[in-house]
């Protein structure tokens, strides 16, 4: 499987003009890589994900997904902001349902979806109703319900930015293991720098608006990624480079000037 994005930008009509979300957005995902994406609100990261799932036709440019010709498995699945579960249908219905939507007969699907839930340890709560899980455990049913599907590409749209930090924290290490036991290259969009650099292979940085690919950085950490490298130094250094690439733009939103050059310690060696 290879995915493209080639010379991406979409504008939208908006009151008799035009509001251009995205410009000239090039990059590859390779098999079974996951790539993040962080930039700040309003940057196009949610335009960018729907524009490569095909619910957005883009204004110029292409999307790409190859696969070989034996691949049955979807193209791409996307897990939208909000976790997007149906409040009427339980846990197993919820994540049956993505099977339903590609034609697998009940008997089959039923069985898929309970051994996944199984699997993540959610096997008591298949026949609750999402109003009756917490937030947390509502988001995890709303990635299962895409990993189960087997998709090429896993689109994830701030799947855990609703969520306390320790939550968080908690899920991100239980999306990596989903991961690491699919086959689906991810495209992961975050604003928050840290779980951007923590999950990634690689962090594309958006930013601006349109927005634009500011940089690309590749993530030097191991498989499987362990929590301790939260306060790895080679974590806090790229966590800095980012932001470098982000301050600017963070100011200029909230109207404050630049930052200016820390006066030099007295005594300091220059
Ligand atoms: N359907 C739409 N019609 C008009 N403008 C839109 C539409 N969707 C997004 N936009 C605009 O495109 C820009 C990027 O939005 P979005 O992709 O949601 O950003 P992000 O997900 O990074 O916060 C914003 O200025 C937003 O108002
Ligand atoms: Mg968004």
């Amino acid at each position: 499987m290879s995915f493209q994005c080639e010379h991406l930008s979409k504008s939208f009509a908006l009151r008799g003009g035009f509001v251009q979300a995205l410009e000239d957005i090039t990059f590859r995902v390779g098999e079974r890589e996951f790539v993040s994406i962080v930039g700040p609100s309003g940057c196009g990261k949610s335009t960018l994900l729907k524009l490569i799932a095909g619910l957005l036709r883009p204004s110029a440019g292409s999307v790409v997904l190859t696969a070989a010709s034996d691949d049955e498995r979807p193209a791409s699945a996307l897990v939208f902001q909000e976790h997007g579960l149906f409040p009427w249908m339980t846990v197993l219905e919820n994540v049956a349902f993505g099977l339903e939507a590609r034609g697998v007969g009940r008997a089959e699907r039923h069985e898929r979806a309970m051994a996944f839930i199984a699997s993540v340890g959610l096997a008591p709560f298949a026949h609750a109703f999402p109003h009756q899980l917490s937030v947390g455990m509502r988001q995890r049913v709303g990635i299962g319900r895409a990993f189960v599907t087997d998709p090429r590409l896993l689109l994830l749209d701030e799947p855990l930015g609703s969520l306390d930090a320790q939550t968080r924290f908690l899920l991100q290490e239980e999306l990596l293991k989903l991961w690491t036991r699919s086959r689906s290259a991810v495209v992961y969009v975050t604003h928050d720098i840290e779980e951007a650099v923590l999950l990634g292979d690689r962090v594309l940085v958006l930013t601006g608006r349109p927005g634009r690919i500011q940089g690309e950085i590749t993530v030097p950490l191991g498989r499987p990624r362990k929590l301790e490298y939260a306060v790895d130094e080679r974590v806090s250094a790229i966590k800095w480079q980012i932001w470098g690439m982000l301050e600017e733009e963070a100011r200029r939103s909230l109207a404050l000037a630049s930052r200016e050059p820390l006066p030099a310690e007295e005594g300091a060696v220059p």
